[in-house]
């Protein structure tokens, strides 16, 4: 059994897909903490009406980190996912849980990610550009923004009719789908980390 730490600073939809598919008893693995970088996130009410204990994280970097790191070998916790969450990784945290920090983002990697690429933002950019097709991309955190190893990607069509929100929307859907699912295959010890490179090694029965 895995035993997972969410961090959230929004909605919390992505974290929602996580706790139903636990739920439903594909993951094998629990949530054990969840960990906000505002006390206003919504995501906050969603892990207590799970009975999940939470933590509002300190603003301040060194402290955060500090804060961050005991609250993650307190509670034992083996894997990490960043669920919307809009804050910043430190590097010791990232080198303590290498390839083991999953982030979700709503994009295609390496296209419209990194520094400000983040929620409407991303979306923006997309049509600002004419692209005619995104998605979401679940990876490893590495140092650097959205830098790390990709281990799942969907592709979502750009309509010539979208609108940031309309386009963000039919990826979010995705992204529920990816992020329980990369998860999943953690938890069963199926991904293999080579470089840059994923390798998925669950048997197909
Ligand atoms: C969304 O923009 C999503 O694409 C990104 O984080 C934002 C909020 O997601 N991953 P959530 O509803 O808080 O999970």
């Amino acid at each position: 059994m895995t035993d997972i730490a969410v961090f959230v600073s929004g909605g919390g939809s992505n974290m929602q897909a996580l706790l139903d598919t636990i739920e439903d008893g594909k993951i094998k693995g629990r949530v054990r903490l969840v960990l906000s970088s505002t006390d206003k996130a919504y995501a906050l009410q969603r892990a207590h009406a799970a009975g999940i204990k939470t933590l509002v994280l300190p603003k301040e970097l060194k402290e955060r980190e500090r804060v961050t790191l005991e609250a993650l070998r307190e509670n034992g916790i083996s894997l990490c996912v960043l669920a919307g969450y809009l804050g910043i990784i430190s590097p010791e945290v990232v080198r303590e849980y290498e390839n083991r920090i999953i982030n979700i983002h709503p994009s295609l990697i390496p296209s419209f990610c990194g520094k400000g690429y983040y929620g409407h933002f991303v979306h923006e950019a997309v049509l600002e550009y004419g692209a005619k097709v995104s998605g979401c991309t679940t990876h490893f955190v590495a140092q650097g923004i959205d830098t790390g190893p990709i281990i799942m990607q969907r592709a979502v069509y750009v309509k010539q009719e979208d609108t940031p929100q309309t386009l963000a929307d039919r990826i979010l859907e995705q992204e529920h789908i990816i992020l329980p699912e990369s998860v999943r295959l953690f938890c069963e010890g199926a991904i293999e980390v080579n470089g840059r490179k994923v390798i998925i090694k669950e048997r197909k029965e």
